[in-house]
């Protein structure tokens, strides 16, 4: 029997040669899986059929849309993701999402190795290569444009020759990966990191100067679960598309940064992620409200550990796993209504609603009548001050002068 590769396929030029091309290097048998996260591409038995015309032996297509909403989109915001501070980790979460169908696909059709598009110098392969591992240690992993040469211009020849059934000619400037949580683009002209993005580089969101009517929206959480929009139930998966709409009307999510990749290289990214951001920022609101102050210091430390982990392609670890035990428990409390204007490219927070809110008015108001006794403050602020006094008086004894 022949030996079986799986590989990711996404119907584009690339992982289309890719079927022939690793037919040719290896001899083994190509299994294409596709899955759609929500890119909004092509209909995805146009694409399982291209899998089949390009030479793989199998081709599968997995609607998995409301799995990464569900399992991969509502980690993130539980977490409140954001690497480097800004960055919603679009193409991070959807990498682990993918390794697991193709893991599933090799087991069904006794597969031995997984293959990818990736070339060497970016996160995506190690978050391919490390997930397939974590998740099946027997399998190993393949990449044909990072390890036999496989190059765009080799590409196109090969497709030209195959005639394999691709549009050739379709030159996009950009690399660009999307799904439903965002859009990542990258490459020509955005590599000299002093040049501006131009308006051709966004799909997902207006140009955030042009003015419109702002947009008010009430987003409802149960234990951190966006469970209703404008008092309208909706999925995870809804209310990241209905918030993508809204918000990338209003022109809110756009990123542009330079980051640094686990390979060690700093790179330019241009990003627009409006749901995401949209949802990110109720949602820290309403921690702020319903949780503990203890519990949301540490949480905003776990968050960027959570982020950095998933970003460096560690989403199937012990820590990662243990983190978001974390996440749940933490957000268990976190439920209530948070209202937003959405204008201008900017999301801001005008109301929060909450039946466990740890809000108390009657301890923060300034009116006659609070419960708070001020009387108490003098000494816990005598005694919170303590070691800093004891500490000026040894440094002036000893002379250290205070910077
Ligand atoms: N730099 C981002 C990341 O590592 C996005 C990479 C997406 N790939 C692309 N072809 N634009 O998560």
């Amino acid at each position: 029997m022949k030996e079986r590769i799986v590989l990711a396929y996404s119907g584009g030029l690339d992982t289309s040669v890719a079927i022939g091309w690793i037919g040719k290097e290896t001899g083994a048998e190509v299994i294409a899986v596709a899955v759609d996260v929500g890119q909004n591409g092509e209909d995805l038995e146009v694409i399982r059929k291209r899998a089949l015309a390009c030479g793989a032996i199998e081709a599968e297509v997995a609607d998995a849309r409301h799995e990464f909403a569900n399992e991969y989109c509502l980690p993130a915001l539980k977490a409140n993701a954001l690497y480097m501070d800004r960055y919603p980790l679009v193409s991070a979460i959807s990498r682990p999402l993918i390794v697991k169908h193709l893991v599933a696909a090799a087991r069904k059709h006794g597969a031995s190795r997984v293959a990818h598009g990736c070339t060497g110098k970016g996160n995506d392969q190690v978050r391919f290569e490390v997930g397939t591992g974590a998740l099946a240690p027997d399998l190993t992993s393949y990449a044909p444009v990072r390890d036999s040469g496989m190059t765009r211009d080799r590409a196109i020849a090969f497709a030209e020759k195959a005639g394999l059934p691709i549009d050739i000619t379709k030159k996009n400037p950009f690399s660009i990966d999307q799904n439903v949580w965002g859009r990542a683009v990258e490459t020509g002209f955005l590599e000299d990191i002093w040049n501006a993005p131009t308006e051709n580089v966004y799909a997902y969101t207006q140009d955030p100067s042009i003015v419109r009517d702002p947009d008010e929206v009430v987003i409802t959480f149960k234990s951190g679960i966006p469970i209703a929009i404008d008092g309208k139930p909706v999925t995870m998966l809804e209310a990241i598309q209905q918030m993508n709409q809204r918000a990338g009307a209003q022109g809110i999510g756009r990123i542009d940064m330079v980051e640094d990749r686990l390979v060690g290289i700093k790179s330019r990214e241009v990003y627009e992620a409006p749901g995401a951001l949209t949802l990110i920022t109720a949602h820290q609101e309403l921690e702020n409200v319903c949780v503990e102050r203890e519990l949301a210091r540490f949480k905003r430390q776990a968050e960027q550990r959570w982020g950095e982990l998933v970003y460096d392609g560690l989403w199937f670890s012990p820590l990662k796993s243990a983190l978001d035990t974390f996440m749940n428990e933490a957000n268990e409390l976190v439920s209530g209504e948070i209202r937003m204007t959405l204008h201008a490219g900017r999301a801001i927070v005008t109301g929060r609603r909450s039946e466990t809110s740890l809000y108390d008015f009657d301890l923060a108001t300034y009116d006659e009548g609070d419960t708070y006794d001020q009387s108490l403050a003098k000494g816990f602020v005598d005694i919170w001050g303590m070691p800093s006094r004891i500490a000026a008086a040894r440094d002036l004894r000893v002379g250290k002068s205070m910077k």
